[in-house]
């Protein structure tokens, strides 16, 4: 018996009709936005696999230097019987926590992109008897349908995915996990620090272009989904750190006055010479700033860790 299992909690054309939505929302606004999740269809999830080992990316190696070197502490502190972890992609830096928790009952996988969950999840069965998968292909920014399996819970939530919301957003985001959790249930978050502006943007930037075509593929995504015609050589990948909202913000410029059509909105956008459209924030924080918006959600913060450099912070709270 296959111990992987995977359940969609969104109904069949939930995905298109919200991309519709977002899109028609996103595209007529000023300035215009599209939302971050739809970055990964099959080709994002692997470009941003590609993204995590370039030199210039140092949160995955961050993170990973933490955990192998706090694994033990947090499965000690957590004796998590079920681990669920929001936006798990390819789940690799998450073999570390899965060999720490010795008690582990079921590891749920939840994301967004299906073929990132289902190539995961066989492989963590095939390499690990007895680990039960239960992969969740599901938004994490709505209520979760979390399978019936013991507590205590670990919710993991790494990468510093959580800086792609806006603050207000985030806010409304925590205070909804902190309602899903029962006492004794723990939260591991992986948040990305403040630090030198080149640093972030070179890791927004990369020299070899692996980040612009991932930032571009969002319109690849909008071309195949609802017929558009985007020219994705017709736009150029822009990172820039604002210092105010200490973020950094990912655009697509367009290279000169253009109209784009998209068919399923029978809509026609016109774009302006220069003119930018936001994919995404990534938001990059400070040790108290984490510590006030867990506590806002009714999270108490019990660890907290950054890597050897003071780069990346993995933190540990418990639901008061
Ligand atoms: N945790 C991995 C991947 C981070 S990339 C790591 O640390 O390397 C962000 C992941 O979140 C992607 O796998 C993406 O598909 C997923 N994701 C983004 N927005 C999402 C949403 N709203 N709901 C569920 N998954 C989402
Ligand atoms: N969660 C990742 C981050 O904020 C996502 C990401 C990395 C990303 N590089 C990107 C998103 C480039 C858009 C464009 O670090």
């Amino acid at each position: 018996m296959s111990l992987f299992h995977s359940t969609r909690t969104l109904p069949e054309d939930a995905t298109g009709a919200a991309l519709r939505a977002d899109v028609r929302d996103g595209l007529t606004g000023t300035p215009k936005t599209l939302p971050p999740k739809w970055f990964y269809d099959a080709r994002g999830s692997e470009l941003f696999d590609l993204i995590t080992e370039l030199p210039e990316y140092y949160p995955t190696r961050a993170e990973r230097e933490i955990l192998v070197g706090r694994a033990d502490e947090i499965a000690a502190a957590s004796g998590a019987r079920t681990l669920v972890e929001l936006g798990s992609g390819s789940s690799e830096k998450t073999r570390h926590l899965l060999d720490a928790l010795t008690g582990l009952h079921t590891y749920v996988p939840v994301d967004v992109s299906e073929s990132a969950l289902t190539r995961a999840g066989q492989a963590l069965v095939a390499e690990r008897p007895g680990l039960r998968v239960h992969a969740l292909i599901a938004d994490f920014t709505r209520p979760l349908a979390l399978p019936d399996t013991p507590g205590p819970r670990l919710l993991a939530f790494l990468g510093g995915t959580i800086g792609n919301l806006l603050p207000a957003e985030r806010a409304a985001f925590l205070a909804g996990l902190r309602a899903q959790l029962s006492p004794g249930d723990a939260l591991l978050l992986g948040t990305d620090l403040v630090k030198d502006e080149g640093v972030l943007v070179r890791a927004y930037d990369d020299a070899a272009g692996v980040t612009a075509a991932f930032d571009k593929n969002v319109l690849a995504v909008v071309n195949r989904e609802l017929g558009a015609d985007f020219d994705l050589a017709a736009f150029d990948h822009v990172a820039l750190w604002d210092a105010e909202n200490e973020w950094i913000e990912m655009r697509l410029r367009s290279r000169g006055a253009q109209t784009v059509k998209i068919r399923a909105l029978d809509l026609a956008v016109d774009f302006a010479a220069g003119e930018e459209l936001r994919t995404e924030v990534s938001a990059k924080f400070r040790r108290d700033g984490v510590r006030d918006e867990l506590s806002a959600a009714g999270f108490g913060t019990t660890h907290w860790w950054t890597d050897r450099e003071g780069r990346f912070a993995l933190s540990l709270s418990t639901v008061r």
